[in-house]
């Protein structure tokens, strides 16, 4: 059993992001587990706070990176690039430099996005940051969502279009594949 940790990028009651995470665990893929993991309480990165014994939050969400197999980003974007909460969360996740939680870790990046392009933008930087970090990024694939919310049931906070419901499984299932190959990357 593969546990994929998610990070949502938004700190929204109702984010759309939010409700394409919740949807993950209910994909029907038996073969791994899901925990969010939250990055609401994280402070604002600062060195001075970096040290052995840092924020508890800090502490609490490298040991859930640490503890996954894989993590999966779930993220907006915002004036075309990572959203501030986000970029903090995985600079948090990059320190101390030869023991951060992302070091050799897999991850996958999914967006959504009311507008017509998907994320695309936020995504190319979400990948330079956790390459940065030395996390192995998915490669090839990519998962864009648009007009979000057309696809979700707001009410019940859930992705609803089969299409994109096909689309994210193949996703997550490519996202499996990659934990076990990355093995042999180290
Ligand atoms: C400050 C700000 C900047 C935004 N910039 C973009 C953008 O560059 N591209 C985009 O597709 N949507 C942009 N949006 C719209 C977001 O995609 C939209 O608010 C989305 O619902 C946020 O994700 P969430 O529902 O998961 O919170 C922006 C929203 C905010 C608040």
């Amino acid at each position: 059993m593969k546990k994929i940790g998610m990070i949502v990028g938004s700190l929204r009651e109702h984010s759309y992001n939010r409700m394409i995470a919740q949807t993950i665990p209910e994909l029907g893929l038996s073969e791994a587990s899901f925990e969010l993991i939250s990055i609401a309480d994280l402070p604002l990165y600062n060195g001075d706070l970096d040290r052995e014994e840092g924020p508890a939050a800090v502490e609490v969400y490298r040991e859930a990176i640490r503890r996954a197999d894989g993590i999966l980003i779930v993220s907006p974007e915002y004036n075309s690039g990572t959203p501030g909460v986000l970029k903090n969360a995985l600079d948090w996740a990059s320190t101390p430099t030869r023991t951060a939680a992302l070091i050799h870790k897999p991850a996958g990046i999914v967006g959504a996005t009311p507008g017509p392009k998907g994320t695309i933008l936020s995504q190319q930087q979400i990948r330079q940051t956790l390459e940065a970090a030395q996390a192995w990024v998915l490669p090839f694939q990519k998962m864009y969502i648009s007009q979000v919310m057309d696809k979700v049931d707001a009410e019940q906070g859930r992705l609803t279009d089969e299409t994109t419901l096909k689309y994210l499984r193949r996703y997550v299932e490519s996202l499996l594949g990659w934990i076990d190959q990355s093995r042999s990357l180290k």
